[in-house]
């Protein structure tokens, strides 16, 4: 399993620091093969001693130039950066990130070797349509996105359970996730609502290869309960 937190526009560079030294005495308790992968915030990003993945939330398509606010390539290298998270809602709805760029970006980073964390998700008035359009929609969030990279892990967040403390039911999960791995041959992990109460239950599901944590990774003893589960 994989165990990500997106801290996404939450804590500071010193909570950060005392977060992630905290994570790195206790995460050693978790089961053989499990991962452990933190987003902070960028201004939070630096040369941590830990033995675990340290990614950003967003970086732009680019080594360096006149892309003011943004964040490049060599930026990301300073700090040995070479996990990305692309394509999350709240770039896609709130910054609005057409698919074109989510793709432009993702192409970027791949030709740099990055680990992508790609995420995918439906808002709630395409599940209220159900399934198949849900499925439809999904796979409209793959144009232009290679899904047989090496380095890819899916992320597949409903919309309508992101920060709502609503997960999708254990049978939502399920046939999303089996119905994606009939085309992607990479880990998928779930997002939405992850917490202490319900990471067994998720967990559970074959088809679930890790979790993206927000709300419920922002105080590292939940996130250690999540983890540890
Ligand atoms: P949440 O966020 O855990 O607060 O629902 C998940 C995410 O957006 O990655």
């Amino acid at each position: 399993m994989i165990y990500a937190a997106n801290f996404k526009m939450n804590q500071t560079r010193q909570s950060t620091r005392e977060y992630l030294m905290k994570l790195q005495l206790h995460h050693h308790k978790r089961k053989l093969g499990d991962r452990v992968i933190v987003f902070p915030s960028i201004t939070a990003i630096d040369n941590y001693d830990v033995d675990f993945t340290i990614g950003v939330q967003n970086a732009y398509p680019d080594i360096k130039g006149a892309f003011t606010g943004e964040i490049g390539l060599e930026q990301l290298e300073e700090f040995d950066i070479k996990t990305i998270l692309i394509g999350h809602s709240e770039r896609r709805e709130i910054l609005n990130e057409s698919q074109e760029f989510i793709s432009r970006k993702f192409n970027f980073f791949k030709e740099q070797g990055f680990e992508i964390i790609y995420c995918i998700g439906e808002p709630l008035n395409v599940r209220e349509e159900g399934e198949s359009a849900v499925l439809d929609y999904l796979i409209s969030q793959f144009d232009g996105i290679d899904l047989d990279y090496s380095k890819l892990i899916v992320a597949y967040e409903p919309v309508w359970a992101i920060g709502t403390g609503r997960s999708a039911s254990i049978e939502e999960i399920t046939n999303i996730h089996n119905r994606l791995k009939e085309r992607i041959d990479r880990p998928i992990l779930y997002g939405g609502s992850v917490k202490p109460s319900n990471i067994a239950d998720i967990a559970s599901i074959p088809s679930v290869d890790g979790v993206l944590v927000g709300s419920a990774s922002l105080k590292v003893d939940s996130f250690l309960d999540i983890l540890l589960h």
